[in-house]
């Protein structure tokens, strides 16, 4: 059974050193918070969403890059998806996904590819990716496999989005 939905949640699009924190202890523990920036994170077009909850507390972070898949298809590289432990399946990521998507989306679509956790694979399917491809064994991240969607329409999902407010608009 799926843990209480969280209904008013706050998506602010914001600076890369805002995601650090979750960045590094949802996905890199073993690193440290000045060691999990990476290529692309300051180019002009990337976007890094938090979801902040009413209280304040930040729960998730995702990250779009614009940058060409693997099998050399224009579009936007879906990196860095954390969510708090104690907050999962509860909408966070969706919520959070549904935004990126729809920023990638406005700025030209493309594919929208990531290297997932085989651990994520469901939650990436959920929002219409599909695997491309075989797993490998990652060094850091583990068992990971390549995904893809379109990023030319909304999921439907990012309807609580104010574009205004996450500065979507160029
Ligand atoms: C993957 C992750 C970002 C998902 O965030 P989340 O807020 O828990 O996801 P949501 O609650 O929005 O889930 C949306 C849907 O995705 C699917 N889903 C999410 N997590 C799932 C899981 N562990 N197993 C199966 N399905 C899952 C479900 O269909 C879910 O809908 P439901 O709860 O109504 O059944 C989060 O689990 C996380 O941060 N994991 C650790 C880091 C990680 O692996 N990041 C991805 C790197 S590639």
């Amino acid at each position: 059974m799926s843990a209480e939905r969280i209904a008013d949640v706050r998506l602010e699009r914001v600076a890369v050193e805002e995601t650090f924190g979750l960045r590094q202890r949802v996905l890199r523990p073993s690193l440290t918070v000045g060691e999990v920036e990476t290529p692309g994170d300051r180019n002009a077009d990337t976007a890094h969403v938090i979801v902040r909850l009413l209280g304040g507390e930040v729960v998730g972070t995702g990250t779009v890059i614009r940058q060409e898949s693997p099998w050399g298809e224009a579009g936007w590289r879906l990196r860095w998806m954390a969510v708090d432990v104690d907050h999962r399946r509860r909408g966070v990521g969706a919520h959070l996904l549904a935004a990126l998507i729809e920023y990638a989306g406005a700025r030209g679509g493309g594919i929208l590819w990531c290297n997932a956790r085989l651990l994520a694979v469901p939650f990436y399917e959920r929002a219409g990716f599909v695997v491309r491809g075989q797993p490998w064994d990652d060094r850091e991240a583990g068992s990971t496999v390549a995904m893809r969607r379109e990023a030319s329409h909304s999921t439907g999902q990012a309807r609580i989005v104010a574009r205004e407010q996450l500065g979507f608009r160029s």
